[in-house]
């Protein structure tokens, strides 16, 4: 018998039931402003969230992240809790304003500490570090002068990237720029339900294209001062947008929101160009010409290793009869300004005959399932990664102090096979990363919306995990769904 060649072994052992790839990666994610707390500590001063958050009337209950769920003083517990889940990988961001609190010059080694601490602790436990650079907290000093819509904040984020890959290259292979990108421009400067809460539609628009070269300037920061293995990406919050009827005008509603919710970001990243008809849409807010100078599309087209998917629910549109249009079901918060600039007059829908989570999202697992089909269709060459997928539901501990939460199973159990339905039929995707590790700020909602699969007592800060999360534990460690 011919003894197989070491380099040629699977790389891992994979059960003879397995359904999802091999090497696929099973994670949970959070993020910095969400669950860090220590908003003061070691020279950290506000970002745009610490500001929002402090603002009367922003945010529900007045909830702020001054505290969280504690993780800057309680990683080292919250790791051997992913230890015990049997937790592959840990998808965690980096708050600019802990490591460069104006944005701009020297890095704060004690807030970079932070962070060295918490990968030493993941790569000590086996888990595998993902960082993302920036989910949503630009330091105020940033915003102050002029925010996302000015060119500058985008060169200094490409200077704060280089730090952060200098300070963690060597412990972190897998880093991703943005998160979420759309609602950064979008929600901040357009509904004006995030931070830092403008409504300018103009702005929304300038944001995002200084948001996607912030990604351009990032990723060759991340080239310069990373090993050559380490690989990027962006995370996208891709819209599985579909008309509600094959009427022509449904049509058009649904091509103008997947131009200014998807294209305006995959277009220049992926492309290398903006979509015409997305420049044709706005034209009448913004000088496009003026806006995108002439190298810009290189380097915000520069190759990325993986695209991140962040997947929810999905966005049904028409273009109501007489034209008035109605935003409430868009998912994206109440507000009297809409975040779609140039697309006003659209209705959003809720899938018909589908259940509801806490947040008012229809749960269509299907829509993950065609999105990652889509995405792979249109990039065949590029690797996919789930960086969120998962639901609020109104979760509370019973007598006994345990948390049952079936809805958030069915949820993860129905998405999950949709992912691997996905990897099955072609779409090459790598991993699956739950959103989110534990209950946490969720941003215009304050703490009253629980994502977790681990139950966070805010009072006591004790972590409680809720039967979904030892339901995935199970399917990490059998690496494949229950029957
Ligand atoms: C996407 C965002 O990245 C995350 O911060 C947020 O909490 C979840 N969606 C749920 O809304």
């Amino acid at each position: 018998m011919t003894a197989v060649r070491p380099d040629l072994a699977p790389q891992q052992a994979v059960p003879a039931t397995a359904s999802f790839p091999a090497g696929f990666l099973w994670g949970a994610a959070t993020a910095a402003y969400q669950v860090e707390g220590a908003a003061t500590e070691n020279g950290r001063t506000p970002s745009i969230w610490d500001t929002f958050s402090h603002t009367p009337g922003k945010v529900l209950g007045g909830d702020t992240g001054d505290v969280a769920a504690d993780h800057v003083h309680r990683y080292r517990d919250d790791v051997a809790l992913m230890k015990r889940l049997g937790l592959k990988a840990y998808r965690f961001s980096v708050s600019w304003s802990r490591v460069q609190p104006t944005g701009r010059g020297p890095a704060v080694e004690r807030g970079l500490d932070f962070y060295r601490n918490l990968v030493d602790e993941l790569l000590a436990a086996g888990i595998t570090p993902v960082a993302t650079l920036y989910h949503w907290d630009l330091p105020q000093d940033l915003e102050d002068a002029g925010g996302w819509p000015e060119r500058a904040t985008a060169e200094r984020f490409g200077d704060y990237a280089a730090i952060v890959a200098r300070a963690l290259g060597d412990r972190v292979g897998m880093w991703t720029t943005l998160n979420e990108p759309w609602c950064s421009a979008f929600l901040g400067y357009g509904s004006g339900v995030h931070a830092p809460g403008r409504t300018e539609p103009a702005a929304a628009l300038r944001a995002a294209h200084h948001l996607n070269l912030a990604h351009g300037r990032a990723t060759e920061a991340l080239r310069a001062n990373l090993p050559a293995a380490a690989q990027t990406s962006v995370t996208l919050n891709l819209h599985q947008v579909r008309p509600l009827t094959d009427s022509a005008g449904d049509a058009d509603a649904a091509r103008r929101i997947d131009a200014v919710g998807n294209r305006i970001f995959t277009g220049p990243m992926l492309d290398g160009v903006y979509p015409a008809d997305l420049l044709a849409d706005t034209e009448r807010l913004v000088n496009w010409s003026e806006l995108v100078r002439d190298d810009d599309l290189a380097s915000i087209s520069a190759p990325m290793d993986v695209l991140g998917i962040n997947y929810y629910t999905p966005t049904i549109v028409s273009t109501p009869a007489d034209g008035a249009g109605d935003t409430r079901n868009d998912g994206h918060g109440s507000s009297d300004h809409s975040p779609w600039p140039g697309s006003e007059h659209v209705a959003f829908h809720l899938a018909e005959g589908r259940p509801v989570t806490a947040m008012n999202w229809s749960v269509k697992p299907e829509g993950l399932y065609d999105l990652l089909m889509d995405v792979s269709r249109a990039h065949p060459h590029l690797p996919l990664m789930v960086t969120e997928n998962g639901a609020a539901f109104e979760d509370a501990p019973d007598a006994e102090g345990r948390v049952h939460d079936p809805d958030r199973i069915a949820y993860l159990h129905g998405h999950l096979d949709a992912v691997r339905r996905a990897a099955a039929d072609g779409a090459d995707v790598r991993g699956y990363f739950l959103w989110s590790l534990m209950d946490n700020f969720e941003w215009g909602y304050g703490y009253s919306k629980r994502f977790g699969a681990v139950y966070v007592d805010y009072e006591t800060q004790r972590r409680t995990p809720k039967s979904s999360a030892h339901w995935y534990s199970e399917v990490i460690a059998r690496h494949a769904l229950p029957p």
